[in-house]
């Protein structure tokens, strides 16, 4: 009886100390964080600032996961990664805190509390200048605030072991990641455009140097692929998400006309023109989110 009592603690404690420890270093690995200097650039307030905050937004993603009046979401029957990720009412998080915490978690993946994010893209918006993160700050500081109940995020023990084995990446570390802007302005203006577009729109899905990803379902195309497409048929699938020849997309097909109808043809053009560019060139090797297969 005793040696049972016995054992039966032994387990208990082995379990609390094995829980114990992955809580620990999955905390450890998202406060493991590298910071970039304070946010400190003007947020605007004229009417024209704001509608391009909007327009950012919008072609963003924004609304789309946080809710068309930015009241937040929780995508607990959407996902199962992690055990529970909910996106916060944006309007009120933007009266509430800093632009410079807002900037944080916009281009760095660092969240209010100093930890990664580990569900926010924000390594979609690492690239995004200071004027137009300033711009997105200042709308959301304007959008009304659509009052919400959402429940409180939950992120579960399995991914809290990938993190604590470093067997995954946080968006902190995403972020990080992003290549460069590498195209000349002066020389090349309307590709550098395109670049700067598709390096804050495209790459959340077709991988941070825009040449396709497969570590995460579903996998991306490399975005060469656009060399293939019709500059009429580049804009009915950035619109509607119907590819050339008419084929309906899975995931495409639903952010393209929640994002992509607001893009101006100068826009179309500018992203046209670089992602045709991108066939001239191989893809590189070697990247983890395009694993060797
Ligand atoms: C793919 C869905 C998705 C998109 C697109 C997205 N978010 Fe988020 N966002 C989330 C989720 C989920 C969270 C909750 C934190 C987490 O799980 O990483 C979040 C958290 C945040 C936070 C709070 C971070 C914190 O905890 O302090 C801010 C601010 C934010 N998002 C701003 C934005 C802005 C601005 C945009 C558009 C430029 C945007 N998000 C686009 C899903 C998204
Ligand atoms: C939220 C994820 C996501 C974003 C953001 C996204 N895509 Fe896609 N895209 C996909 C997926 C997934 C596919 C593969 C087909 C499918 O499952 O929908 C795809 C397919 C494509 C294709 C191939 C169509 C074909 O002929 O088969 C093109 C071209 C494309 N996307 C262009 C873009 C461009 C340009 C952007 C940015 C303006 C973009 N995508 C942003 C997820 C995304």
């Amino acid at each position: 009886m005793r040696i049972a009592v016995l054992i039966l603690l032994a387990v208990a404690s082995a379990a609390a100390v094995a829980f114990g420890g992955v809580y620990a270093l999955s905390e450890a690995k998202l406060r493991d964080v590298k910071r970039g200097p304070t946010f400190d650039f003007p947020i605007p307030t004229d009417a024209a600032a704001i509608e391009r905050g909007r327009h950012i937004a919008r072609t963003r993603g924004c609304f789309g996961c946080h809710g068309q009046g930015l009241e937040g979401k929780d995508f607990d029957e959407q996902w199962d990664w992690p055990a529970r990720a909910v996106a916060p009412n944006l309007a009120a998080y933007a009266r509430d805190n800093t632009p410079a915490i807002m900037e944080a978690a916009i281009r760095q993946g660092i969240g209010r509390d100093g930890k990664a994010l580990v569900s926010m893209p924000s390594f979609n918006f690492a690239r995004l200048t200071d004027e137009d993160t300033a711009a997105l700050i200042a709308f959301l500081q304007s959008a009304p605030v659509v009052e919400s109940k959402l429940p409180r995020p939950k992120l579960g023990w399995s991914v809290r072991l990938d993190f604590a084995l470093g067997a995954e990446t946080h968006m902190a570390q995403w972020a990080d990641q992003v290549p460069p802007l590498r195209i000349n302005e002066q020389e090349y203006p309307q590709r550098a455009r395109g670049e700067y577009l598709a390096m804050t729109m495209c790459n959340e899905c077709h991988g941070l140097d825009l040449r396709g990803a497969t570590i995460y379902p579903p996998p991306t195309p490399d975005l060469a692929i656009v060399a293939a497409y019709q500059r009429e048929d580049f804009e009915t699938l950035i619109h509607t998400g119907v590819a050339a020849g008419g084929r309906k997309l899975g995931l495409m097909s639903l952010v393209a006309p929640d994002r992509y109808p607001a893009l101006s043809d100068d826009e179309i053009n500018a992203l046209y023109a670089f992602l045709t560019s991108l066939a001239e060139e191989p893809a590189p090797e070697g990247a983890f989110w395009r694993p060797a297969q």
